[in-house]
């Protein structure tokens, strides 16, 4: 554990699952990354990056010319990407901050990607505008955030495991908004930027994908967290021996928690 730990923690095994994530998200990244028109010789902050699976993606892209800006609060995540980006040798300046004593330079920043990176916070706008402040005239922000966590569910639905899927979502508003991303066009628009494009992003995954490993390594990993402040032991592992159950079952399915992406330019 690190001093300043966020709800879903830092350890080996949540770095391993963001790894996993990554894997799931990384075509609708590279997709809105072109929206963007992210290219090389580019200035880009990757904004909460975690171990950076973006940020090492996105500096290949920028190139030797151009530079990632990696910041997250977490000393271990930045750790593991140092070590990633000097075997790659990347052009990656990482940063350990929390995003409230992030410094970054007035119209220095050609492009921004975000990535479930402020839905654990309360205070969004503060740090849109800082950002907006950095970015240079036609600078591009893209972002990708939960718009509707509440879509979690299963078929069948099993009562233990919805249980402790709706018992996981109210545990997060405690100390940010987890469905941010419906928020953001009208953020961005406060903040000065034009939304230039809004799409959902939404899965269903089935057993034996690599899709189903996102929701299952979710659950596994953060549903013990919440024993003694939401759940007892046993209510955990009830819901995770649902979830064990609903893998083996034929035709069994997930609906995975929906996502949207916005992307907002700076006039
Ligand atoms: C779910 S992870 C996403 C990581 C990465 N963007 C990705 O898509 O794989 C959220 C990250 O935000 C970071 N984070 C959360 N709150 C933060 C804050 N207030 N300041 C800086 N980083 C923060 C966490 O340390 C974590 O690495």
């Amino acid at each position: 554990m690190e001093d300043k730990e966020y709800i879903l923690g830092t350890e080996k095994a949540e770095l391993h699952r963001l790894g996993i994530q990554h894997q799931v998200w990384s075509g609708e990244a590279r997709e809105a990354w072109k929206k963007g028109e992210f290219s090389a010789g580019q200035n880009i902050l990757d904004l909460g990056c975690g171990p950076g699976f973006c940020s090492i993606e996105l500096a290949y892209m920028v190139g030797e010319y151009g530079k990632i800006i990696a910041i997250d609060q977490s000393q271990g995540y930045i750790d593991f990407l140092n070590a990633q980006a000097t075997l790659h040798g990347l052009n990656i300046k990482t940063i350990c901050t929390n995003y409230d004593d992030m410094k970054l330079m007035d119209f220095s920043l050609d492009g921004v990607y975000s990535r479930w990176a402020l839905a654990w916070i309360t205070n969004q706008e503060e740090i849109i505008a800082k950002i907006y402040k950095a970015m240079a005239p036609g600078g591009v922000f893209v972002a990708h955030e939960y718009y509707d966590w509440a879509t979690f569910q299963t078929e069948p639905s099993l009562p233990a495991l919805q249980k402790a899927i709706n018992v996981a979502f109210n545990s997060f508003n405690k100390t940010g908004n987890i469905n941010i991303g419906r928020k953001l066009p009208e953020l961005f628009t406060d903040a000065g930027l034009e939304v230039i494009s809004i799409r959902p992003m939404s899965k269903i995954a089935i057993p034996d994908e690599l899709t189903w490993e996102w929701p299952k390594t979710f659950l596994e990993i953060y549903l013990p967290k919440l024993v003694s402040t939401s759940f007892t032991k046993k209510e955990v592992q009830e819901a995770l021996m649902d979830l064990a159950d609903l893998e083996d079952m034929e035709g069994a399915s997930i609906l995975c928690p929906t996502m949207v992406e916005v992307v907002a330019v700076k006039p």
